[in-house]
């Protein structure tokens, strides 16, 4: 008989972090629910004081999904907390998750505190979050670089305060496995109390080490896992969901067991890359394009021979129904609406058919569409709803040529033109934009990737501007990658315009 492990994902939340990367109310929604289909056990779906917008989206997911546990953070302050309850109001199971930093470096430095003050902060935090939900989970921040001893006194205290789950991130990716491990088997034999709540790992990646962290956690004691989806996050990133999932499959002689259905981690993966416009890498495990491509001679004679020679999991185990995946031009309706299905986008048939159109004009551009490319038009509608859309672009550009560009914006519905000259297309077409929007923006970052192969290629286009001292992130898509760089330059002046 297998020991469950509970799945906690943080996505919405510390996955949500990334700059560029925040999602409104309406998509964090769908990216709850898939996670519902794909099993998780909690969400942790926002920090509600933070903003606004976190309050109100824990408001929606809480509504949206009905079996998962809704997850809010806190600090270990009584204004958060009663902030997260307010917000979780509609959770049919909620959980309250606060906590304060323990390392010496954070009670010092961040607090200008002592550690016994430290230790009475977080059981008031614990008994006051106890008042409104019976599931409270505890994190003790910087755990990673905390005394173990200090580290046990904390647990053991929060325990008795009522923590029903306390999580040991190792908050700035330092610690090496075994060390790790090390710490989650201290915990479980010195605290008193340990079988009154379950320990939790939360990693983060700066050294490329979180899921051999977190995967050690689980083997010294830990039984609740805070992952991500693609391993997104603040810097390096945290732990991925599909790395865990995949690892305890394929390792089943260790005996432990996730509520994850494998077969929609695919569709996960691609929704969430998608709508936070963040490319998964091509070597990804999992879930990166290459993870199951044989490209040498002996691995493929092998492959085609017992699939077992060289593949340690099935494609299909993750969602990825190979045979599938491409679309053309002469695929129909019902082939749309299946590959929309497998990555877990619902519409109804009026928007299938709009969706439908638009793929027909692509397929004509290029002869194969992608999952990528069908969730760049599920998701065109967002373009839709910007004030400032490109309504026209020409570009004259070539050897021997000053690119030049003519563009006209449509700005709530008015028309606004300009020509530009530039060092190269891209350039030429920004300058005319930026000479229509008349305010000081800053270009830091601009990648333009071919998604898959050949010259009829959507090129995806990922942008960072500042302006008035903040980043903002824009992303395009088109076949023609000029008037992608333009779109995702949009994108960015309609976040800042909002
Ligand atoms: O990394 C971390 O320490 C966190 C906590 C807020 C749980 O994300
Ligand atoms: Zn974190």
């Amino acid at each position: 008989m297998s020991e469950r492990l509970y799945i906690f994902d943080t996505t919405l939340r510390d996955g949500e972090q990334v700059p560029g990367c925040q999602l409104n109310t309406v998509e964090k929604i769908q990216v709850a629910r898939q996670l519902e289909k794909l099993g998780v056990d909690v969400i942790e779906a926002g920090f509600p004081v933070s903003s606004p917008g976190d309050f109100n989206s824990v408001i929606a997911i809480s509504k949206a999904v009905t079996w998962p546990t809704i997850c809010a953070l806190t600090r270990a302050v009584q204004k958060d907390i009663d902030c997260a309850a307010e917000a979780l109001q509609y959770a049919k199971h909620k959980r309250i998750h606060t906590g304060i930093g323990t390392s010496d470096a954070h009670i010092k430095y961040k607090f200008g505190s002592t550690r016994e003050d430290i230790l009475e902060r977080a059981v008031a935090a614990v008994k006051y979050a106890r008042r409104y939900v019976d599931e409270v989970e505890f994190y003790a921040e910087d755990a990673g670089r905390t005394d173990n001893e200090y580290l046990a006194r904390v647990v053991e205290a929060v325990i008795k305060a009522g923590a029903t789950v306390v999580n040991i991130p190792d908050t700035t990716g330092y610690c090496l496995p075994a060390d790790y491990g090390a710490k989650i088997r201290y915990l479980m034999e010195h605290v008193d109390g340990i079988d009154k709540a379950i320990l939790s790992t939360h990693c983060h990646n700066d050294l490329g080490m979180a899921t051999a962290c977190t995967l050690e956690g689980v083997l010294n004691g830990a039984r609740q896992v805070e992952v991500t989806v693609n391993g997104i996050g603040e810097r390096a990133g945290n732990t991925s969901l599909e790395e865990m999932a995949m690892i305890l499959r394929c390792h089943r002689e260790l005996g432990i067991d996730t509520n994850i259905n494998t077969t929609c981690i695919y569709a996960t993966s691609r929704m969430v890359s998608s709508l936070m416009n963040m490319p998964v890498q091509a070597n990804k495990a999992i879930v990166g394009r290459n993870a199951f491509a044989h490209s040498s001679g002996i691995h493929q004679d092998g492959v085609l021979k017992n699939a077992g020679t060289y593949e340690i999991m099935n494609p299909k185990d993750v969602g990825i129904d190979e045979g599938s995946i491409i679309l053309t031009a002469r695929s129909g309706h019902a082939a749309l609406r299946h590959r929309l299905d497998v990555l877990g986008i619902s519409v109804d048939d009026a928007r299938l058919d709009e969706i439908y159109q638009e793929f027909l004009r692509l397929a004509d551009r290029k002869k194969e569409v992608t999952d990528d490319d069908i969730l760049m038009l599920a998701g065109a509608d967002r373009a839709m709803s910007h004030a400032v859309k490109l309504d026209y672009l020409q570009v004259t550009s070539g050897l021997g040529v000053r690119p030049v560009a003519a563009v006209i914006l449509d700005i709530a519905g008015e028309k606004f033109d300009a020509a530009a000259e530039g060092n190269g297309p891209v350039d030429a077409a920004i300058r005319a934009v930026k000479s229509i929007i008349k305010r000081k923006m800053t270009l830091k970052e601009f990648t333009i990737q071919a998604i898959n192969k050949g010259s009829d290629d959507v090129g995806k286009v990922h942008m960072q501007v500042e302006h008035d001292g903040a980043l903002y992130y824009g992303f395009g898509a088109n076949t023609d990658i000029v008037a992608a760089s333009v779109e995702a330059y949009i994108d960015c002046i309609n976040k800042f315009r909002k």
